[in-house]
């Protein structure tokens, strides 16, 4: 019988080496390889003794009512499911250390199991004590719910096979392990390993499962990617330090849209929904204010107001900064560059910085023209109306392109008291409508000159 073999594997990224090496090459992460056991099956080992039953083929068309949904009643989440829970699904969480990870997971089993489904929260971090002291701090300390600090998942499964649950919290996938496997707990194999068992079981017996997954200093869901191919939908919790909001996002989802947002506030009794999010980043506004814009976003379905703040200063540097927060660099260097060659602004020897206030990410196409007449009105020092929003998308030859749902955005805008809107040229036939000043625009020289004024001081 030949040895037991061991390989390497990149906890980062499940890419196999044949020997250990300090850095992986397929994902390029540091001291990541570890050594595990081989694992017993080998290729070709299907033309074996038996064969294997017979499929029974089925047409497309069937009669398949849509799933039933389980709904938690906290509307920010179940719009961010699509509706409410599927029996049966199995979904991931991920998100930073201390973002709320635990907290919105009992928070949710709290209520289902208020409402009469049987909810299971395991705990493979936390003590029960700690877990119950945060069951308290957000007065939920009544709830039916079925507690255990557990890591082992044969226990786990054979638990849950004797009382079938509605359903189970595991907190996290990285502290789950399978005690036929020797490598420890958060390996590539363990959290595989561990994770399909669990899913297994959550299939066969339509319960819905949602793992808590750690995050990678990347922000990527760590172990292997494979297991965010395993669940049905997977879950990011974000936030920026020091704000006190808290957005749940969708990046895939079986069940549902992945582009709906859910937004909330962490208070000092648990995560609060924040039906109105607009009026959560709008800072008090009545002054205008030079490199302030407000941009007139859509997150999913909802439209979404924030604020968008340029500060653009000669550089004493060779190499002129550029510090972006919350928006995307690349497409900041766009803007920058169109606005310099297309519009003749000098904006390479100038230090830029770009913030979205309120600490909120915005990944819209749509903001460009937004974050662009922010810069065009910082380097100008000559502010924008302050009751007025901005919105479109900015081409590389400098033409300012349209975007979806334009009346969803000047209505929300409206509804908050603005009367005045910068948008791209509308399809023929359409109005803003809404008492709304809309200036429409076909490209950005034209910003540029109604931000200047038209006197030629550029
Ligand atoms: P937690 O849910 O433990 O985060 P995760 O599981 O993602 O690591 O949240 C912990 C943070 O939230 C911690 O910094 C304290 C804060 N918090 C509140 O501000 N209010 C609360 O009611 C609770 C329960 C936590
Ligand atoms: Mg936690």
């Amino acid at each position: 019988m030949a040895a037991a073999q061991s390989r390497f594997v990149c906890q980062a990224c499940g890419a196999e080496h044949r020997k250990w090496v300090g850095r992986c090459e397929t994902c390029g992460e540091w001291n990541s390889v570890a050594e595990e056991a081989a694992p017993k099956y080998t290729p070709g080992g299907l033309k074996g003794k038996h064969k294997g039953r017979k499929l029974a083929f089925e047409s497309l068309v069937g009669v398949s009512d849509p799933p039933p949904r389980l709904a938690t009643c906290i509307t920010e989440l179940d719009r961010v499911f699509g509706g409410g829970l599927v029996p049966g699904s199995a979904l991931l969480l991920g998100g930073d250390p201390g973002i709320g990870k635990s907290t919105i997971a009992l928070q949710a089993a709290a209520r289902l199991s208020k409402a009469g489904a049987r909810c299971v929260y395991l705990s493979g971090e936390e003590a029960m004590d700690q877990v119950r002291l945060r069951a308290r701090r957000l007065g939920l300390e009544h709830a039916p719910l079925d507690l255990a600090a557990a890591t082992n998942v044969r226990d786990i499964v054979t638990s849950l096979s004797e009382q079938r649950a509605d359903l189970v919290i595991v907190d996290s996938i990285q502290t789950m392990y399978l005690d036929s496997l020797d490598s420890a707990p958060g390996t590539v194999s363990q959290v595989r390993g561990a994770g399909q068992e669990l899913i297994r079981h959550a299939k066969e017996t339509g319960t819905i499962l949602l793992l808590v997954g750690h995050v990678t200093k990347e922000g990527q869901i760590a172990g292997p990617k494979v297991l965010e191919h395993m669940v049905d939908t997977v879950l990011y919790f974000e936030g920026e330090r020091g704000h006190q909001f808290r957005i749940l996002r969708a990046v895939k989802n079986r069940f549902g849209p992945t582009d709906e947002i859910g937004v909330f506030e962490m208070t000092d009794h648990g995560l609060d929904e924040v039906p109105n999010p607009s009026a959560l980043f709008l800072d008090r506004r009545d002054a205008d204010v030079a490199g302030t814009v407000v941009f007139a976003g859509i997150e999913g379905s909802r439209p979404m107001l924030m604020e968008i703040q340029a500060l653009v200063a000669p550089s004493a540097l060779g190499t002129p900064r550029r510090a972006v927060v919350g928006w995307d660099s690349a497409r900041l260097a766009m803007v920058l560059a169109v606005l310099d060659t297309r519009c003749g602004l000098a904006m390479s020897g100038n230090d830029v910085y770009l913030n979205v206030a309120g600490g909120f990410s915005i990944r819209e196409p749509a903001a460009d023209l937004a974050v662009a007449a922010a810069l065009i009105s910082s380097l100008a020092q000559r502010p924008l109306p302050h009751d007025g929003i901005v919105f479109g998308e900015v081409g590389l030859a400098g033409e300012i392109r349209p975007v979806s749902q334009a009346k969803a955005r000047i209505t929300e805008a409206a509804k908050l008291g603005f009367r005045q809107a910068i948008v791209p040229v509308l399809r023929s036939g359409k109005s803003v409508g809404h008492d709304m000043k809309a200036r429409a625009m076909g490209e950005l020289g034209s910003l540029v000159d109604l931000i200047f004024g038209n006197d030629g001081r550029r």
